[in-house]
């Protein structure tokens, strides 16, 4: 697999239209990204942006070497039965929905074509996702840096076993609205110290980018960044020993048991 591979993507909602960009700027040629969509209208507002294809499911699959799977889990079961009939046997499939095991998709086509599960999370749609990836049999190395590669153009990859999914849900699938959630409480706890609601939110907001390209950029881990901005007794330091009073880790850590075990439930 390579540049010149062809690659078919069913469903092209909001995430496959971020995965059509992060293929087009990993270096594939948009001629050899054909899209199936239900919605027609849809279709041709893509087509148009990215000069891309756009073909019926069965027409797409058959000389597809690489097939995107991005509908929602719902759906998953009738594209299945709709691509198994014509996919072109040696091509990977690469299923997106959450939640949907790789033997959901193999036993779903029974062809034998080999099946990468994804889990990405909501900030790939500003190029600054987090995927991680799990192989199933008979993935060949190609097709693995093939996905990796085009994943690296949303944000970061990792590699984890299938049993991990779950984990990965739980921490960075779920985790953009646990952010969401504390942003909203210091935007609150901002407006009952007295300040308006879009001086709140301003000051929240940047806050939380600046700390997080802080700790992109600096190298340094959270704790010492932390420690940095803690002097002994305080404004900082009495804020978290307030967060500890109320034990803030086990909160968050029972939070996340709770993502991880509903996300087991929905599997
Ligand atoms: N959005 C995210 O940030 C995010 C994060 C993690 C995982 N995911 C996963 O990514 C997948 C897609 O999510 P999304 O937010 O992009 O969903 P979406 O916006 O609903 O896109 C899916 C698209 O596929 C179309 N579709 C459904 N069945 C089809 C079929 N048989 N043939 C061709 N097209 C079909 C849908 O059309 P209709 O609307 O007409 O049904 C829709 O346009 C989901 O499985 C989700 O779990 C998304």
């Amino acid at each position: 697999m390579d540049q010149q591979s062809k690659v078919a993507v069913i469903g092209a909602g909001v995430m496959g239209e971020a995965l059509i960009a992060a293929l087009i700027s990993s270096g594939v040629n948009p001629d050899r990204i054909t899209i199936s969509e239900k919605r027609e209208e849809r279709a041709q507002e893509l087509v148009a942006k990215y000069a891309i294809k756009v073909a019926p499911v069965s027409a797409n699959v058959a000389d597809a070497d690489a097939l995107l799977l991005v509908v929602k889990p719902q759906d998953m079961a009738t594209v299945l039965e709709d691509v198994k009939g014509s996919i072109n046997p040696k091509a990977v499939v690469i299923t997106f929905a959450a939640g949907k095991k790789i033997s959901f998709i193999e036993q779903g086509l029974g062809t034998g074509n080999p099946v990468v599960r994804v889990m990405p999370n909501t900030p790939t749609l500003v190029g600054a996702g987090m995927a991680a990836i799990s192989l199933g049999a008979g993935v060949s190395a190609k097709q693995s840096e093939f996905v990796s590669g085009f994943l690296a153009a949303t944000g970061k990859v990792i590699q984890v076993s299938e049993d991990l999914q779950d984990a990965v849900t739980a921490t960075s699938g779920s985790g953009p609205a646990y952010f969401f959630r504390f942003v909203e409480a210091m935007v609150d706890g901002a407006k009952a110290l007295g300040l308006s609601d879009a001086d709140a939110t301003t000051l929240t907001i940047q806050t939380i980018v600046g700390a997080a390209k802080l700790l992109d950029e600096s190298g340094k881990s959270a704790t010492t960044l932390r420690e940095n901005v803690t002097s002994p007794n305080g404004t900082t330091a009495a804020a978290l020993a307030s967060f500890e009073s109320h034990q803030l880790g086990d909160v968050v850590t029972q939070a996340m048991k709770a993502a991880r075990d509903r996300s087991q439930e929905l599997a």
